[in-house]
């Protein structure tokens, strides 16, 4: 069964390559998409060689009028709390790879995670850099 993702930040750096990605996995599915600048528009109308008719939401709160199970947040640090915690609030898993959060935040996301029952995976920096052998 393929998961439902909502990705907040979609239209961004990190954002239009994660719409490639997403769309071309066949046990993802992009449901949902998040940009202001962009929003009421067509995904694959801004991202090019992307074939997707998801229409963009201005917030994430009106992108899970659309069920989803995931949340990929890309987007800023003034905004990625309040797109998790709104998440949580509605049941839904949180992928954050938006850097900028701090311990006291985590915190008050490790709680509702927890009251909600929801799991949130944070990883504000995935590369990787080998040491030298
Ligand atoms: N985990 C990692 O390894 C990793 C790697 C690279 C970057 N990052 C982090 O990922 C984040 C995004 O980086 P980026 O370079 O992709 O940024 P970017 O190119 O500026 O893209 C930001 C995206 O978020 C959207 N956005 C911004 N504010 C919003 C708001 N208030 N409501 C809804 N959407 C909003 C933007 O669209 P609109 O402006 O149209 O709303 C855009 O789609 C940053 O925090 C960066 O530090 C993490």
């Amino acid at each position: 069964m393929a998961i439902d993702i909502c990705l907040a930040g979609a239209t961004g750096w990190v954002g239009c390559s994660l719409v490639k990605a997403i769309c071309g996995e066949q046990d993802l599915n992009l449901v949902g998409a998040v940009s202001r600048t962009h929003a009421g528009k067509r995904l694959d109308d801004v991202i090019m060689e992307t074939s997707s008719d998801v229409s963009i939401s201005g917030s994430v709160k009106e992108a899970f009028i659309q069920k989803c199970d995931v949340l990929v947040d890309y987007t800023k640090p003034d905004v990625v709390k309040s797109n998790v915690l709104e998440a949580i609030q509605n049941g839904i898993h949180v992928v954050i790879g938006t850097s900028g959060l701090s311990d006291e935040d985590f915190v008050q996301i490790n709680e509702q995670a927890i009251k909600h029952q929801v799991g949130v995976l944070a990883a504000e920096q995935y590369s990787y850099n080998a040491l030298p052998s």
